[in-house]
């Protein structure tokens, strides 16, 4: 098992990396410090893995929320009823949620227990590579509201984070590859090196090799964590996490969210920011080339979604919430390796790299 720390003074945790870590039941006894724990988890996470976690709190007084599967119930609604739980069990300020899942399950668990009873201890066990490698990390929580993405929501730590490689074999391939979107960023943002690493391995990846992932794992975390520990509320430096995230969520928002998942238009987003880049003439077209055939070999997108037009993805990058005082700041390249964030570009060359993606 490999250890990871997130060095955040009093809110420092660990990330737990490795195979059939879910059935260490040392691991789970050094953090269920509470009689009373809610397991969050969703309709296709439970039949999988519930009862392995179940065997370690078999002894306490511990109840389930089992959430319906899917991005639209990260609602108020949900959140509410998980908070009802809590309140008609008699759960006490000391209790511990765990997250069991994918993104969507560890936001609204992580948002619940920072809310509940001015905030209590949770854990987070992350069933999706993207989960595993971003969002179980960096303590954001949030529910989505009506009108908008995770619009509602705080900056929360957890006490800890357990990623079993072993739960990933279970995963739909669209999922698989929406995770390497965000593996492939950190090599782009900060990590060149990893991004050689992942030009040489891929393939091995691809097909979920046991070493490759539990490596990619860690290293995405360390990655993830240094970035954490030194902007931890996105004052600045943080942003550089968004790569690609502006232009993905203006594709997303075209296709209703219906369409592509959160990390292909990520992916294809990133190959957006790089282009923009070589466009202002700070970025190799060569390196543009190297992004493209890495995503191509993730099997993720490279073009915008047939369904999408020019004035869609214009008019909802130009609302994006990173907008600041009317000016869209992106996160841009200077190699692979090196990102920033500016609003120094041209909206004309903006324009043609939204063209050429169609
Ligand atoms: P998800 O939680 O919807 O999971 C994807 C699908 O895989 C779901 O159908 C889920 O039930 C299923 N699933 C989960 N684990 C499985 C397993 N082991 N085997 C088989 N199926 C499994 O989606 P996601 O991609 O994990 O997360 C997306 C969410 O994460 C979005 O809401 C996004 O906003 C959020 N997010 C948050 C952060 C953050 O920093 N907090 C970062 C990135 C994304
Ligand atoms: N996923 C972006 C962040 O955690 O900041």
């Amino acid at each position: 098992m490999k250890t990871i720390k997130v060095n955040l003074k009093d809110r420092t945790y660990s990330i737990y990396i490795g195979n059939s870590i879910l059935s260490d039941t040392n691991l789970f006894e050094r953090y269920l410090t509470s009689k009373q724990i809610l397991i969050v988890t969703n309709e296709k996470v439970a039949p999988l893995y519930l009862s392995i976690i179940e065997k370690h709190v078999g002894e306490l007084d511990y109840e389930t929320y089992i959430l319906p599967d899917g991005e639209s119930f990260k609602s108020l609604e949900y959140f509410n009823n998980v908070i009802s739980k809590l309140i008609e069990k008699k759960f006490s300020r000391t209790c511990i949620l765990i997250a069991l899942g994918g993104g969507v399950v560890g936001d609204l668990t992580g948002f619940a227990a920072a809310c509940y009873q001015r905030g209590v201890k949770f854990i987070q066990i992350p069933t999706t590579l993207l989960a595993q490698v971003d969002s179980s990390v960096g303590g954001k929580t949030a529910v989505n509201h009506t009108s908008g993405k995770n619009m509602i929501g705080a900056f929360y730590q957890p006490s800890a984070v357990f990623s079993d490689t072993s739960v990933l074999s279970t995963l739909p391939e669209r999922e698989f590859s929406a995770g390497l979107a965000e593996v492939i960023k950190y090599g782009i943002i900060k990590d060149g090196k990893f991004f050689d690493w992942l030009e040489e391995n891929l393939s091995s990846l691809v097909m979920r090799d046991e070493k490759s992932l539990s490596y990619v794992i860690e290293r995405s975390c360390i990655n993830k964590a240094e970035v954490v520990a030194e902007d931890e509320k996105e004052i600045g430096y943080r942003a550089i996490l968004n790569l690609g995230h502006t232009f993905g969520h203006a594709i997303e928002t075209a296709l209703s969210y219906k369409k592509w998942l959160h990390g292909e238009a990520v992916g294809c987003g990133m190959l957006m920011a790089a282009d923009l880049s070589r466009r202002l003439g700070i970025f190799e077209q060569s390196d543009l080339d190297r992004i493209k055939s890495l995503l191509i070999k993730a099997n993720l997108p490279v073009k915008i979604h047939k369904d999408v037009q020019f004035e869609k993805i214009y008019e909802n990058m130009k609302i994006d919430k990173k907008s600041k005082e009317g000016i869209l700041h992106l996160v841009l390249l200077k190699n692979i390796g090196e990102a920033f964030l500016t609003s120094e570009y041209s909206d004309e060359l903006l324009k043609e790299t939204i063209e050429s993606f169609l």
